[in-house]
């Protein structure tokens, strides 16, 4: 870490699962995009979304409309993507400000598990330097592993996302193991900040959990979806958003840290 001490803590929401609801019905509501300028609004620093191969729910029109609204907001757009031809080359028609290239699966219900980075070392390789060319920042969503985190400095990557499904859901299910996955994820951060890595955490973070992620002082930045999209069916989306965000930056604080410049403590106390 370095001597100033822990980064500022950002929370990027990724709204994917705003087009999962309308895409049930095939309807043009409601829109991602609206969902985007509430985030920003509620204090979400970036927005992040994955164009999936099958395009399950955000569409190719989406990100479109994304990396329009988040230029002319002057906010980044984290692009989550497979390893593939076709999504390089969206992104680079795009130039978003962030990529993260994740695993995929058809089959699966969510990004289950982390990039296995260290067995695809040669197909990650051109993928990480043509984005890095076109002036994206290149982020690896991993495990928590050491073998994983120095893969990922080794294929050229600037951030590593950390994978937190396990320990989440680990917390979720009240099991014993919540401590184990915390201090793997506590020691993955260390070791990827060590490397000159810029270390960000996702998946399954909801209000119970985000406290003690924010507070893993190396992290630098949160990407939340799921659990927001959810909450925001009961109490609105603003109102979820502010509440993550009161939580996560009390989290980062407890934890030694200190807020994002410009985050909006106060005014989200819940
Ligand atoms: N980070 C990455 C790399 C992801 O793939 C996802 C899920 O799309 C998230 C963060 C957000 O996870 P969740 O929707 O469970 O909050």
């Amino acid at each position: 870490m370095s001597p100033s001490g822990p980064p500022p803590l950002r929370l990027g929401v990724n709204i994917d699962h705003v087009a999962t609801i309308r895409n049930a019905r095939g309807e043009a509501y409601p829109d991602p995009a609206r969902a985007a300028e509430i985030a920003m609004l509620a204090g979400a620093d970036g927005i992040t979304a994955h164009l999936r191969e099958d395009r399950r729910h955000i569409s190719d029109a989406d990100i479109d409309a994304l990396a329009a609204l988040t230029r002319k907001r002057g906010r980044p757009l984290n692009f989550e993507m497979a390893v593939t031809r076709e999504m390089e080359a969206i992104a680079l028609a795009h130039r978003p400000h962030a990529a993260c290239l994740v695993p995929e699966r058809r089959e699966e219900l969510t990004t289950e598990g982390g990039l296995d980075v260290a067995g695809q070392h040669n197909r990650i390789v051109p993928v990480v330097s043509s984005l890095k060319a076109a002036g994206i920042r290149v982020s690896l969503f991993v495990e928590p592993l050491a073998a994983q985190i120095e893969a990922a400095r080794s294929v050229g990557a600037q951030v590593v996302e950390l994978h937190t499904g396990a320990y989440c859901l680990a917390v979720r299910e009240r099991r014993s193991d919540a401590n184990t996955l915390m201090m793997a994820l506590r020691e993955g951060a260390s070791q990827a900040r060590s490397l000159g890595l810029e270390v960000h955490a996702g998946h399954g973070i909801d209000f119970e959990t985000v406290v003690a992620i924010a507070a893993i002082p190396e992290l630098a930045e949160l990407n939340i979806g799921h659990f927001l999209v959810g909450e925001a069916i009961f109490t609105g989306l603003d109102a979820a958003i502010r509440r993550m965000r009161t939580l996560m930056d009390g989290g980062r604080e407890a934890g030694g840290g200190h807020r994002a410049p410009g985050s909006r403590f106060d005014e989200a106390a819940a």
